[in-house]
C-alpha cells in the first residue's frame, strides 16, 4: 500500500521507528518501507484493524442491524422511549451482546431515541412518541469485545411532507458522505460532500457532533466532521473502520442541551433527522459493517 500523503521532515517516520522523519529515512535512497499501522497510531491516534478485527465488528453490526429490524417492527404510535430502550436492551443481552450506551460516561440508559427537534443522545423516558412524528434510534453494541454503532431515523405512523423530505435528504447525506470513501480521500472529503449536499438543499448540519473511530472501543481517531473544506483531515487507507453519522436539521444549525447534560435539542425547535453506518475502508472503497436495509423508505428528494 503506498503511502497517500506528503511526509514532513519532522513528522514521525513512517517506517516506525519511533524517529523523526528527517532523522530516519529521509536521507535514505531506497523506497520507503511503510509499517502503516505504526504510522496511523503514531501521527494520528488510529489502530487499523486486522482482518480478524474487521470480522468481529461485523458481527457486533449483525447484532446492531438486527435489533433496529426488532425494534422497526415495535414502532407504532403510543410507544414511549422508554419501552424502545428495554426492548434494545433485552435483546441485546440475549444474543450475548452488552448494550454499550449504558453506563458510558453516566449515560443511564441502553440506547439513545431522539424524537423530532431532539438532535441526538435522547434518554429514553416516558415520552409517547405519536403519529407523525419521526424519532431516531442510534444502538451501539458491544460482542466479544468488539463495537458497532448504527443509527435510523423512523417514521411514526404517517409523516408531514416535510418530515419526510428531511429524512430523505439526511439518508442522501449519508450516502454521498460515504461515496467519497476510498483510499486517496481523507476524512475532510466525507464532511465536504455532506454539508454541500445538505445545504444546498437548505437545511442546515449539525457541528458539535461528529463521527468517530469505532472497533475496539466506542468512540477511537479519526474524528468524522459532517462538514468542512475538501483534502482536510486523515488520508483514508484500509483498514480503518469509523462511523459516518450526520445530523441535518430543517432550520438552524444551533443546539442547546438539557440540564441532564445528555439531550442535544435544536435551538429553534425544528425537527432534526440522522443516520449513522460503521464502515471499514477498503482498497476499492468502503464496506458497510452495519448495512442497512432500505426497504420502505423514501426514494424520493
Ligand atoms: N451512539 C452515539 C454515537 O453515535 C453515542 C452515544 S453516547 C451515549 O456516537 F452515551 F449517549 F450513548
Ligand atoms: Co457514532
Ligand atoms: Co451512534
Amino acid at each position: 500500500m503506498q503511502l497517500l500523503m506528503k511526509i514532513g521532515r519532522n513528522d514521525p517516520c513512517p517506517c516506525g521507528s519511533g524517529k523523526k522523519y528527517k532523522k530516519c529515512c529521509a536521507s535514505r535512497k531506497e523506497p520507503l518501507k511503510v509499517d502503516l499501522n505504526k504510522y496511523y497510531q503514531q501521527t494520528y491516534g488510529i489502530r487499523l484493524k486486522s482482518k480478524e478485527q474487521i470480522e468481529g465488528i461485523r458481527k457486533a453490526g449483525q447484532l446492531v442491524m438486527e435489533t433496529h429490524q426488532m425494534v422497526a417492527e415495535h414502532l407504532k404510535p403510543g410507544i414511549t422511549t422508554d419501552a424502545v430502550n428495554e426492548l434494545v436492551h433485552h435483546h441485546t443481552l440475549k444474543n450475548g451482546g452488552i448494550p454499550a450506551p449504558l453506563n458510558y460516561r453516566g449515560f443511564p440508559k441502553s440506547v439513545c431515541v431522539s424524537p423530532n427537534e431532539v438532535i441526538c443522545h435522547g434518554i429514553p423516558g416516558d415520552r409517547v412518541l405519536m403519529d407523525g412524528d419521526i424519532v431516531n434510534v442510534d444502538i451501539t453494541t458491544i460482542l466479544d469485545g468488539y463495537y458497532a454503532d448504527a443509527n435510523y431515523t423512523y417514521f411514526i405512523g404517517t409523516p408531514s411532507p416535510e418530515a419526510k423530505r428531511l429524512v430523505a435528504v439526511t439518508l442522501e447525506s449519508l450516502r454521498r458522505g460515504l461515496a467519497m470513501v476510498k483510499p486517496g480521500n481523507t476524512t475532510g472529503d466525507i464532511g465536504w460532500a455532506i454539508q454541500r449536499y445538505a445545504e444546498g438543499e437548505g437545511y442546515s448540519v449539525v457541528r458539535e457532533f461528529v463521527g468517530h473511530g469505532v472497533g475496539l472501543e466506542f468512540h477511537e481517531g479519526p474524528q468524522i466532521l459532517h462538514f468542512g473544506k475538501k483534502g482536510t483531515g486523515v488520508p483514508l487507507v484500509p483498514g480503518m473502520t469509523f462511523t459516518v453519522e450526520p445530523m441535518i436539521n430543517l432550520g438552524k444549525k444551533d443546539l442547546y442541551i438539557l440540564e441532564d447534560q445528555w439531550t442535544a435539542v435544536t435551538r429553534d425547535g425544528r425537527l432534526s433527522a440522522q443516520f449513522e453506518q460503521t464502515i471499514v475502508v477498503t482498497e476499492e472503497g468502503y464496506e458497510s459493517l452495519t448495512p442497512f436495509s432500505l426497504e420502505g423508505f423514501v426514494q424520493a428528494v
